[in-house]
């Protein structure tokens, strides 16, 4: 607690869907385990006009709605009691006199007057509130000054260059931090301890034992309501250009000198800066895209993709990427990393799988019969639903015969560690409010994976989208993508644990 300043935490788009969803929640158990300063103060910005007694009303009811714990009123009424409401257009000048005379009101006196901007905003908005901050002085005014975005961070290179540097004119790179909210999840987290205090895993995690790795970020959902976002952005833009790429780096990143957010990040930059350079022509080698169909998941009827709220009849939007990349390093010199992510999909789910060299099959060739085909030794982390690790090997089934199989030892967190784990806002809000930055994508990491989106965006103008069917693993062709290099897709299997966690 003493480490923890108090400051203003302002909501620019504090009625949206993010807010609702995730950051009252967040807030909410922040408050629960004492970790917002008593002189914390939350302003909600937004444009509906409301009094600060209805947005608390409001407030309360999506915490309850959203929130996986059961509401203690009298801690919601300590929080409630530092939330604030100022009604604004972001475009109006005048809203943030208004909110500069708001802040001044209620923050805490002796201790500057510190503030986090979070902008949980339409993304066309975040310049807007940039100049509109600078404009007012806000950015300047006493005690340090923070602000998040949330993703998308620009719609390709060029935007995103746009806007870092009308952020720039304001803030310094330690005051900026970018949400990649997959960061924020506990077994990302884990990743970096799982490699590195594990001298079992540390040893094996290079060329010499890994074949190949493989990432799926598959959803069964749709895009839901947010067409108008989607249709624009795509697959690509939407996972592969940050999740995915925070993912691929963290698997692949060395050592880092100190565990503290610039030498994890400088790591992890160097990975997307070894990821092989490829032409335009190289693009449909290396990548396919799908969209899907009208069917079913889950015994459940399902619209086209096409007849989405707010998608272009027309659409050649993908809903599904598969993507090969290589990193040319010394750790990974082929090495394939193979990533799929799509809508509709079979399950939801998310896994890194790291897929080790087979030994040669002499003694089990003759005399085993296979009970399911020898699969190859993986390392599995399971990212979600049930968050776990996985290893998978090779066991003698019980009896006379030798019949061999696959079998894995689960790692269940949630047996181990109880339910309830941190959500990813949770810990990202509370690190944007102690200054820690490691969880955030810097500039550099946004540019490269913006630099690699880009090339293989445009190489798709050569290409058409192609469809598949929900409930599948998406087109076929992201088989053969696999397939030409002598290897395949191992579908995620629900580890053993699923069924005593009830998913
Ligand atoms: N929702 C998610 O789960 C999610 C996940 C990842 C990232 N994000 C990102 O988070 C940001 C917010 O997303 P969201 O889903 O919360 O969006 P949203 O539901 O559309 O909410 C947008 C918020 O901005 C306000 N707003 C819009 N135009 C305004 C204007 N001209 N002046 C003042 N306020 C205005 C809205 O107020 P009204 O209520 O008056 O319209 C609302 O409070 C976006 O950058 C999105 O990409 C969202």
């Amino acid at each position: 607690m003493e480490t923890i300043e108090p400051c203003v935490i302002i909501i620019f788009g504090a009625t949206g869907d993010l807010t609702n969803r995730k950051l009252l929640p967040a807030l909410y158990k922040l408050e629960l385990d004492s970790l917002l300063h008593k002189d914390t103060r939350i302003v909600a910005f937004a444009r509906k006009p409301k009094s600060n007694e209805q947005f608390r009303k409001e407030a309360l009811a999506s915490t309850k709605k959203f929130s996986k714990l059961i509401i203690n009123y009298d801690v919601w009424k300590k929080l409630a009691s530092k939330i604030f409401y100022q009604k604004s257009e972001f475009q109006d000048a005048e809203g943030y006199n208004k909110l500069r005379n708001l802040i001044k009101k209620i923050c805490a006196k002796n201790a500057g007057c510190n503030k986090i901007f979070y902008l949980a905003a339409p993304p066309g908005f975040f310049g807007a509130i940039i100049d509109n901050l600078r404009i007012s002085g806000l950015n300047e005014s006493s005690g340090w000054s923070r602000v998040v975005f949330e993703k998308p961070f620009g719609h390709d290179l060029e935007s995103a260059k746009k806007l870092n540097e009308t952020i720039k004119k304001d803030f310094n790179e330690n005051q900026i931090y970018r949400i990649d909210h997959y960061l924020g999840k506990e077994l990302v987290q884990n990743l970096l301890v799982l490699r590195f205090a594990n001298p079992i895993f540390d040893s094996i995690w290079n060329k010499r034992y890994i074949d190949h790795v493989q990432i799926t970020v598959a959803e069964e959902l749709g895009i839901e309501t947010r067409g108008d976002y989607y249709d624009k952005a795509g697959a690509l833009r939407d996972m592969v250009q940050n999740h995915m790429m925070q993912l691929v780096a963290l698997t692949a990143m060395e050592p880092c000198v100190k565990l503290d957010a610039d030498d994890i990040r400088e790591e992890k930059v160097k990975v997307l800066r070894s990821i092989r350079t490829f032409s335009s022509k190289d693009v449909n080698e290396m990548s396919v895209r799908g969209q899907y169909v009208s069917g079913t998941v889950n015994n459940k009827k399902v619209k086209a993709y096409k007849d989405e709220e707010k998608v272009a009849k027309n659409s050649d939007t993908e809903t599904f990427v598969a993507l090969k990349l290589n990193i040319d390093n010394w750790r990974w010199a082929n090495v394939p990393f193979y990533l799929r992510t799509g809508k509709r999909l079979k399950e939801r789910v998310a896994e890194i799988s790291i897929v080790f060299k087979q030994n040669p099959e002499i003694l089990f060739n003759n005399n085993a019969s296979r009970a399911s085909g020898i699969e190859p030794n993986m390392l599995i982390i399971r990212i979600q639903p049930e968050e776990g690790i996985s290893l998978q090997f090779a066991a003698k089934v019980p009896g006379r015969k030798m019949v061999i199989d696959n079998v894995r030892m689960d790692f269940c967190h949630e047996c181990i560690f109880g339910p309830n784990t941190p959500d990813a806002y949770e810990k990202l809000l509370y690190d944007v409010i102690s200054g820690d930055q490691t969880l955030f994508t810097s500039w550099d990491m946004v540019e490269h994976s913006w630099e690699l989106a880009d090339k293989i965006s445009n190489g798709w103008k050569r290409g058409k989208v192609l469809y598949y069917n929900p409930g599948t693993w998406g087109i076929q062709e992201a088989d053969k993508l696999i397939e030409k290099d002598g290897r395949k897709w191992y579908e995620p299997k629900k580890p053993y644990y699923s069924a005593l966690l009830g998913k």
